[in-house]
């Protein structure tokens, strides 16, 4: 093979004759020039082919090109401060690898089922690409963030012989002779992790089999699931403030030209600074009554509710304090009132909804144990976690985040679908 510069790269080359792989996103002409809009996943550049500087054979090769045809250039590499790259590529010599016939996504639009069922090249379209970037780019500030405070890396296991936040949407499979299910959470293995190596978290993989068919719901996504020792209900809520704010920061840092890409209102992401506004669930039921919404204490918020509560803020909002009736049975009552328990919601600003689900865990045996019967879990199923209170408890809190719902936030999208290249949803699995 010959050896390739990349689009992202052009600009250590400037003056300098290099060859790109490439594919043909669109093409002009005006006689005797040719311009033709290339890419090569690391970024964009137009390639000038001038009719009385080129062999006919590259001519006729550019002629020939059609959209999503794959080819490789070589050029003399311009600055070209009109360009958004700031530069451009005088072609000298073209090879077409192929010429593509009836490309199924042109530049009209399309419907968004058209579309999910050609994902596998939907993805080549600029704004497809610059959230995978992004969505790149924020999964390295959250191992850094992490990294960088001490945290461990540990993975939890996919495969489970018991659920982690209810039996409603567990995936069930065989496991040889035994009943498994595909995990919801990695929560309680990161508690016993965390009782190993002092702060730990994980990035993987989950999977709900909800039956909810709405803009936040995937059917599998991705969660970073932080767990310490000895750290209470209000570190924990530091530590995720700080987290979020410098996940957003990092994207605006490294994300300028992708945000752009997809029209994203970056005013909106640099008032994400901590710290948050923190409202307890009984203020956020007093403000919905007030608003003259139909809820009462008691019962969980649904997306509506999350808006309206998120509308007065400009970041991110804890809410607080919810019922422990029902909330998951790990989480530790506030022991000045015991109906509530020591937990935060944080609700994305913009109408994201919930981002992150977190909590103190309950450290007391006795009361575990009752939750335990409470619940009708079983005690031999759990026996391992169990174990963890009994050998050396102490306080310690944890929290999840679901990436997907963060990229759509942070990127601006109107569904989760996007924020991921192969959305498993409720209808669909294909490609
Ligand atoms: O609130 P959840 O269910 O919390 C837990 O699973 C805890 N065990 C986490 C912990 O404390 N370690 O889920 C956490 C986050 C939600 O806030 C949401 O962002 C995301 O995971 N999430 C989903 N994202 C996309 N599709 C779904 N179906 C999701 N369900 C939850
Ligand atoms: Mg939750």
């Amino acid at each position: 093979m010959r050896e390739l510069t990349t689009i992202s790269q052009l600009h250590l080359h400037a003056g300098q004759s290099v060859w790109i792989g490439c594919w043909l996103n669109g093409k002009r002409s005006s006689g005797k020039i040719q311009f033709l809009q290339l890419r090569d996943g690391t970024g964009y550049i137009q390639g000038v082919v001038v009719k009385s500087e080129v062999v006919e054979a590259s001519w006729e090769a550019a002629k020939t090109l059609t959209q999503e045809s794959s080819l490789y250039v070589r050029g003399i590499v311009r600055e070209e401060p009109r360009s958004p790259s700031g530069y451009e590529l005088t072609v000298e010599e073209i090879e077409i690898i192929q010429v593509t016939q009836d490309y199924p996504i042109t530049p009209k639009e399309h419907g968004v089922d058209y579309l999910m069922d050609r994902r596998h090249l939907w993805l080549r379209a600029p704004k497809q690409r610059a959230i995978l970037v992004i969505r790149a780019e924020i999964i390295r500030a959250i191992q850094a963030f992490f990294d960088e405070r001490g945290f461990t890396l540990v993975d939890p296991p996919i495969l489970t012989p018991s659920s982690c936040e209810g039996t409603t949407n567990l995936f069930h499979t065989k496991y040889f002779d035994e009943d498994a299910y595909l995990t919801q959470s990695g929560q309680l293995y990161m508690e016993a992790a965390a009782m190993a190596l002092g702060k730990v978290y994980s990035f993987g993989p989950t999977f709900r089999a909800e039956k909810s068919k709405t803009r936040r719901h995937l059917i599998e996504f991705w969660m970073i699931e932080p767990e310490m020792a000895f750290v209470d209900h209000e570190e924990n809520l530091r530590v995720q403030e700080q987290f979020i704010a410098y996940v957003v920061q990092r994207v605006l840092s490294n994300c300028r030209l992708e945000l752009e890409t997809i029209g994203r209102d970056v005013s909106k992401l640099e008032a994400i600074q901590a710290p948050f506004p923190r409202i307890t669930y009984d203020e956020a039921i007093r403000l919905l009554q007030e608003q003259g919404q139909e809820i009462q204490w008691g019962e969980d918020f649904g997306a509506p509710h999350e808006t309206a509560i998120a509308a007065t803020y400009d970041r991110p909002v804890f809410i607080t304090h919810y019922p422990a009736s029902f909330k998951a049975f790990y989480m530790k009552p506030d022991p000045t009132r015991p109906e509530v328990v020591l937990c935060a919601d944080m609700i994305a600003p913009e109408g994201y909804g919930e981002i992150i689900g977190g909590s103190q865990r309950i450290d007391d045996p006795e009361l575990l144990a009752e939750r335990f019967s409470e619940h009708e879990l079983s005690v031999e199923a759990y026996q391992w976690y169990l174990d963890l209170r009994q050998y050396g408890t102490v306080p310690h809190s944890g929290f999840g985040l679901g990436l997907e719902r963060t990229v759509a936030w942070i990127c601006g999208l109107d569904h989760v679908r996007e924020t991921i290249a192969f959305p498993r949803m409720l209808y669909r699995l294909y490609p």
